[in-house]
């Protein structure tokens, strides 16, 4: 297939499905070169760093992939309280990041009020976007993040196939997912969606669906990660995604979203000790070191095998900016807003300025 700049953004379900499936080595050396060539026109060499938090491990989910399901009853549990949360945030903005990341089990522990009074706490002692990262709340709890200063809100949908969504989230369905994106989306966050790749029983036919989802809801922001089998739930004897296919679709989604904010995941450097460098050449321009205090890193147990469960807050910002410069990118400074997202703000505060 001749990928070719004006029809690309529009590659329909079979294309895709080729493109992911095909054996045609310079083919797929085609894809990947052009999707870096847009992230490269779009973005410049820059790659975006994210210090994430992951503050606390309970959840009251039941996820069938994930190691901090409630029913994991193996798992030690811990909850960082909001001062330590803050001091953690402050600590990274003296390190030079410029957005944290928030990130928890679905936790009801900390109430709306609390969430929102850390968000203002972090943001009047550090010049930094806050993204959020807490799975499913309420449309009154969204909103009252974003007044008290959250910019952006990760929430995964997971899988595109209904029924495989259901199959894995016992008594959701992926049509609620999606409510609560439309709705963060409504409210003003910029919005990440996102897939896991090589969850057992998933099609390359579904994978071309999570992309094709993703446009249709314009998201700011893709998380995009193979499936690592986690032997603590029931999922663990099964086989999980590769490399290969991770890279095939943050390819297929920078070609078809050219300004959309692509992480190469934490998941995906469990894959080979540079595959994350490798995802820059495949679009990817985000990448999130994670400054939790270490005496919890073990207990955010996903998946195995995770990476930085032995490396500090500092050690992990300089390995990440080390790996963005030996894959010939520059650490971006600014927040790295999505590009999609300010120019809309432009236009609303424009048509607001006509209006008055
Ligand atoms: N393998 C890979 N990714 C996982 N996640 C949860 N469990 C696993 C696993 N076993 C991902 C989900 C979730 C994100 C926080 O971590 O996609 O949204
Ligand atoms: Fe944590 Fe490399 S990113 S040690």
């Amino acid at each position: 297939m001749n990928l070719n700049q004006e029809q690309d953004t529009n590659l329909d379900v079979a294309e895709i499905v080729s493109l992911l499936e095909s054996s045609d080595e310079s083919e797929v050396e085609a894809l990947r070169a052009r999707a870096e060539q847009v992230c490269l026109k779009t973005f410049g060499r820059d790659v975006y760093l994210r210090a994430i938090i992951e503050f606390s491990n309970c959840c009251r989910q039941d996820c069938l992939y994930c190691g901090l399901r409630r029913s994991n009853a193996g798992l030690k549990r811990y909850r960082m309280n909001t001062d330590e949360i803050l001091e953690t945030a402050v600590r990274a903005a003296g390190l030079g990041y410029k957005t944290i990341v928030l990130q928890s089990g679905e936790d009801p522990y900390y109430s709306d009020a609390d969430i929102a009074r850390l968000i203002e706490a972090i943001k009047s002692r550090a010049d930094v976007a806050i993204t959020l990262s807490l799975g499913e709340r309420d449309a009154a709890a969204y909103r009252s993040w974003i007044e008290a200063g959250a910019n952006r809100y990760l929430m995964r949908h997971e899988t595109s196939n209904p029924e495989l969504y259901a199959r894995l989230h016992p008594g959701h369905t992926l049509e609620q997912r999606l409510d609560h994106l439309r709705t963060l989306k409504a409210l003003g966050y910029q919005v990440g969606a996102g897939n896991m790749v090589g969850l057992p029983g998933q099609t390359t036919k579904d994978i071309a669906g999570d992309l094709l989802l993703m446009k249709e809801l314009d998201v700011d922001m893709a998380g995009i990660g193979p499936f690592i089998p986690n032997p603590s739930t029931p999922l663990g004897d099964t086989e999980g995604g590769t490399l290969d296919l991770v890279l095939r679709e943050i390819a297929l989604l920078r070609i078809l979203m050219p300004e959309v904010m692509i992480p190469a995941t934490t998941a995906l450097g469990t894959k080979g000790s540079n595959a994350r460098e490798e995802a820059f050449r495949w679009g990817a321009n985000v990448i999130m070191p994670n400054v939790t205090p270490m005496r919890y890193r073990p207990m955010y147990a996903l998946y195995p095998g995770k990476i930085c469960t032995d490396q500090d807050a500092a050690q992990c910002t300089s390995c990440v900016k080390a790996r963005v410069l030996a894959a010939g990118r520059t650490v971006g400074m600014g927040y790295g807003h999505s590009p999609k997202f300010l120019r809309n703000k432009a236009q609303r505060v424009q048509a607001q300025e006509v209006i008055q």
